[in-house]
């Protein structure tokens, strides 16, 4: 991405979470962005009040809404949140047929409209649906990937400085493997301005905010009784195009195609990625536990039946 160039960001799917998305692009003003979804008059009324709102905040970010796929022509990131929740009564495999039904028609307009974008999937079941998009964009597998652990190591950061009383920006923290309850909380690599929670906290409340962590998703989904969670999803997908627009070189875990490291071969696997202007540039790998590899390992399986339920359904 060049300096001194206008960027452009779409926000595929202008729900809760795209539409989140999109306000935290435009306060941090990382450029023009498009809001598309199916659904007609809604983003252009989203895109509209965020305009409105711009004058107040002190940004000035063009912001459309549109129902027209011609529209993201030239985006330099897409965020892509196009999809459905799972409902009650719904199985993974209807899930997997639903959202990535959806997710073929994305990947081909972005492939179309936005060639030269890097594509950062929120859609879930996450990991599955990034390696579905990657294998429909037919884009490097630097330019595709997906946003989760950047939410859930958020959600761990906060629960530390919430149970320690300290500030949320003294936290550090890394979290592996695939979106969901198996997903890989590293405690060990956890810190409070340099010193390990392990320091800090006693090992059953470690072992609980690891637990909370793993639920975070879900405990919001109980407290909202409808919908999912979407400031800090679209909090983490938008710093994630931060550092691919500003060229930052930010670590951050990232749902990345791994051929090789931590021994996981063809497949998107939530781990630490350093984010610049190339996309996924760099995949690295860090000592873990032998639990924790094992861990990764289980949730890799987890995101393994995935793609087979694509298979299964024909649409990989
Ligand atoms: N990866 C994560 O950490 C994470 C976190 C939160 C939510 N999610 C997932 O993100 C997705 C969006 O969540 P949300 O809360 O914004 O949901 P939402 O229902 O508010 O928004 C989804 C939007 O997708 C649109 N859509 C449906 N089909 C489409 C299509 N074919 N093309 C374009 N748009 C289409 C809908 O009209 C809707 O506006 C869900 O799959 C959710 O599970 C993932």
């Amino acid at each position: 991405m060049a300096a001194g160039k206008k960027y452009k960001i779409a926000c595929i799917g202008a729900g809760n979470v795209g539409a989140s998305a999109a306000q935290y692009c435009a306060e941090m003003e990382l450029g023009d962005i498009v809001l598309f979804d199916i659904v007609e008059g809604m983003p252009q009324g989203k895109a509209l009040d965020l305009t409105e709102a711009g004058p107040i905040r002190g940004y000035g970010s063009v912001l459309t809404g549109t129902n027209d796929y011609a529209d993201i022509h030239g985006a330099d990131v897409c965020i892509v949140t196009a999809g459905l929740p799972r409902k009650p009564g719904m199985s993974r495999l209807d899930l997997l047929n639903t959202n990535g039904k959806i997710m073929t028609t994305v990947a081909e307009n972005i492939a179309k409209h936005a060639p030269d974008s890097t594509v950062i999937i929120v859609t879930n079941p996450l990991d599955v649906m990034v390696y579905l998009g990657f294998k429909k964009l037919g884009f490097p597998k630097e330019r595709v990937m997906g946003m989760a652990g950047c939410l859930d190591s958020a959600r761990m950061r906060a629960f530390v400085a919430m149970e320690l009383g300290v500030s949320m920006k003294n936290v550090d923290t890394m979290v592996l493997g695939s979106h969901g309850d198996h997903m890989v909380p590293l405690p060990h690599h956890t810190t409070v301005s340099g010193i390990p929670i392990t320091k800090l906290l006693p090992q059953e409340k470690i072992d609980a905010i690891v637990q909370r962590t793993r639920k975070g998703g879900g405990e919001i989904v109980a407290l909202l009784k409808t919908g999912s969670a979407f400031y800090a999803p679209g909090a983490s997908a938008a710093r994630m195009a931060q550092s691919i627009i500003r060229d930052e070189k930010q670590l951050l875990p990232c749902s990345a195609y791994v051929n090789g490291q931590y021994g996981l071969d063809d497949v998107y696997i939530g781990v630490p990625v350093v984010l610049g202007k190339d996309g996924a540039e760099k995949i690295v790998e860090i000592e873990i536990s032998d639990e924790e590899r094992k861990a990764l390992h289980t949730s890799a399986e987890e995101v393994r039946t995935g793609i087979s339920g694509l298979k299964e359904v024909g649409i990989l």
